[in-house]
């Protein structure tokens, strides 16, 4: 029960990562917040989750919806302790095709999204006087480019430097700010991926997903639950003079 007592929001958490994260940190005592823009498929997972679970409608690139909903789980719980920022869209095509709009919309998602998120709740943890915990969902896209995947990557390059920039500034208010790079995670996302890249390297549906899972040094593709451990570490009191810093959970993808 190393959450106990705490309250968290996680965005994006309908399904996949977010989930998972939901239901680690309700095992650690937590009452957790499943706050996505798909507010039906968020209200099913909270009521799955049972007890300590709530779902709030989020959609991370309106204003107003994120004041919204921070005001809402702060109300609901008393105050927020613990912010995931996890929701993120993903894409992918060769630089010569890609689209502005399509560029806009990830970028408004997983790089303004995870920055006024990080605003709005931090404003509130200030507020409230007891510090908090901030986690962002990086990858390892942001760590290299890809062929392929240059929006995506970037977006995720700038998750890792808003991490170390909001990290160095909110540490003054007994806020930690760190980030979780992941490999290659297995789920509906990676289903998105597999089929960009039968498009693009005119692969079998499934081919790359099986080549990327081959290629991680332990040998397969992550899951979601592999991820559990750092999530619930760097929110745990474990974690207190942890700062600024994104960390690897990839099975040995990238070494850094
Ligand atoms: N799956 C992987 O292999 C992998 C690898 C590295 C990093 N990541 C990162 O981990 C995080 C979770 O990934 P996942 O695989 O669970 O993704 P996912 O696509 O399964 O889930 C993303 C969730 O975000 C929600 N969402 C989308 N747009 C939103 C918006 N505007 N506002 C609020 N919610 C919104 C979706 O409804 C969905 O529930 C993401 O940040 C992703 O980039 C995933």
């Amino acid at each position: 029960m190393r959450l106990s007592g705490k309250s968290a929001l996680i965005t994006g958490a309908a399904r996949g990562i977010g989930l998972e994260f939901a239901r680690a940190y309700l095992r650690e005592g937590a009452r957790v917040a499943i706050c996505d823009i798909n507010l039906e498929a968020a209200r099913a997972a909270a009521a799955g989750l049972g007890q300590g679970a709530i779902a709030v409608a989020l959609d991370v690139t309106d204003q107003a919806s994120i004041d919204a909903c921070v005001a809402s789980v702060e109300s609901q719980f008393g105050g927020i302790d613990i912010l995931i920022n996890n929701a993120a869209l993903f894409t992918a095509a060769p630089i010569t095709d890609i689209t502005r709009a399509d560029h806009d919309r990830i970028m408004a998602v997983n790089v303004s999204g995870t920055l006024f998120m990080m605003q709005a709740v931090a404003r509130s943890m200030i507020a409230r006087g007891q510090g908090g915990r901030i986690i962002n969902m990086a990858s390892q896209a942001g760590r290299r480019g890809e062929a392929l995947v240059a929006v995506y990557c970037a977006s995720k390059a700038a998750v890792i430097s808003l991490t170390q920039s909001a990290g160095l500034n909110l540490i003054a208010h007994g806020i930690t700010v760190n980030a979780i790079a992941p490999g290659v995670v297995d789920g509906e996302h990676w289903d998105g991926v597999d089929a960009f890249f039968a498009k693009y390297e005119n692969k079998a549906p499934g081919q790359k997903k099986a080549e990327v899972g081959a290629a991680v040094p332990f040998g397969r593709m992550g899951t979601a639950a592999d991820l559990t451990g750092m999530a619930v570490f760097l929110a745990s009191r474990d974690a207190d003079y942890i700062v600024a810093q994104t960390y690897n959970v990839d099975g040995g993808n990238w070494l850094s």
